[in-house]
């Protein structure tokens, strides 16, 4: 059965969600489901904005006709090809032959990959700048390379001040009735899932999303309507200010996340006893994830919101052990840097985890070695939990 949603007096969520899938991309653990968000501008010329993943495309297309009632779809504009926004753009087309589908020239070249050349004739191309009238809404395309793909562009309608953002302001997450966000629910509710879709999908490419932001600033934006999670009608320049933090690799808040690995948990009380040095000298943001059992987009997202990183692990194999040089390569890949960090290792006859994980991390940027080093051999002696201690003590310094 139809399930549409309006956000405007001509302007319906025709999208869905799906809460079987475990992982988003095959990669990224999503509990709480996820939404594939697809707008119709209900105007002269109705224009539907992004398809869906094939897992919704059955209400999809039930959502539209719906909509539609009688008459025909007139646009489909393609922001994004990843094929959870267009593998459904087939099945739209072949219910709605005539429909023009609006996209820019590297997303005619993918649409062509991916569905092979029979929609050339009716695609109509699109660059920066350029605006399409539908009637009473005048949409305006802007690119947002890498955002996440190459071929992104974002949509303005100037007419009720709506910008369709594409993969950016997304969240991980299935809504709950619920289409609109407001700063405290979302506070509450999405942002851990927000900052982890954030930092893991596009946290790679914080230049290419400031740019998008300069461009979307001259711009009244009354609804924001992404093509993951909630949509936006009040608040806006809260989620706004986050993504500024996140694609400048500005820290979030000062805080401690402490990443480690442990295979018999000697360094893991090595970890506590710091974290619990730490509680005693005042910190209250201390985040403590271990490398083997977090799944690595869990530990990158935190390790964006942090000012700090301590990083513990055993030697292993004389490198260091893998779940931990996993998770550090995963932060590297992102883009993290800007961090204050410390490093422990543990070795019982040669120590090496210490060379392995600042091999990792000197080739991101603007990273701050404390002065603290601390070796652990097998398990934490007294001499050793003063040395904790004393790095305790040098992080409250640099956190102040
Ligand atoms: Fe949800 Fe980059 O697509």
């Amino acid at each position: 059965m139809q399930n549409v949603i309006s956000i405007t007096n001509d302007i319906v969520w025709v999208g869905g969600n799906d809460r079987r899938l475990a992982l988003f991309e095959n990669a990224f653990p999503i509990d709480r489901g996820v939404s594939y968000n697809s707008y119709l501008i209900l105007d002269e010329k109705p224009t539907l904005i992004d398809t869906v993943d094939k897992s919704i495309g059955d209400l999809l297309l039930e959502n539209i006709k719906h909509a539609l009632g009688d008459r025909s779809l007139a646009y489909l504009v393609v922001q994004h090809m990843e094929p959870d926004h267009s593998v459904t753009l087939k099945r739209v087309v072949d219910q709605y032959p005539q429909v023009v589908v609006v996209c820019n020239d590297k997303t005619s070249k993918m649409i062509t990959q991916f569905f092979g050349s029979e929609f050339a004739p009716q695609m109509q191309l699109v660059k920066e700048g350029d605006t399409l009238n539908t009637g009473s809404h005048q949409l305006h395309f802007v690119m947002a390379p890498m955002v996440h793909w190459p071929e992104v562009m974002v949509t303005y309608d100037s007419t009720q001040k709506v910008l369709f953002s594409a993969d950016a302001f997304g969240t991980f997450g299935a809504i709950s009735g619920n289409l609109f966000a407001d700063k405290d629910t979302f506070e509450r509710e999405w942002l851990d899932d927000a900052r982890r879709y954030y930092t893991n999908i596009v946290g790679k490419y914080g230049p290419q999303v400031t740019s998008l932001l300069g461009k979307a600033a001259s711009l009244q934006i009354d609804y924001l309507c992404p093509l993951h999670g909630p949509t936006w009608n009040s608040d806006i320049d809260f989620f706004v200010q986050k993504y500024k933090l996140w694609s400048s690799y500005t820290s979030e808040e000062p805080g401690v996340l402490i990443l480690f690995g442990s295979v018999y948990g000697n360094t893991e009380n090595a970890v506590d006893i710091l974290a619990a040095k730490l509680a005693q000298k005042g910190v209250r943001n201390i985040k403590i994830m271990d490398a083997s059992s977090n799944h690595h987009s869990y530990i990158v997202a935190q390790a964006f919101k942090y000012s700090h990183l301590v990083v513990a692990a055993p030697t292993y194999n004389a490198g260091v052990f893998t779940p931990v040089e996993f998770a550090l390569n995963e932060l590297k890949i992102h883009n993290v840097q800007n961090k204050t960090v410390a490093l422990i290792q543990n070795g019982s006859w040669a120590p090496t985890a210490t060379k392995a994980m600042q091999a990792i991390i000197d080739q991101m940027k603007n990273m701050t070695y404390l002065n603290t080093q601390i070796t652990i051999r097998s398990s934490v002696s007294p001499q050793e939990y003063q040395q904790l201690d004393t790095l305790a003590d040098e992080i409250v310094a640099s956190l102040s």
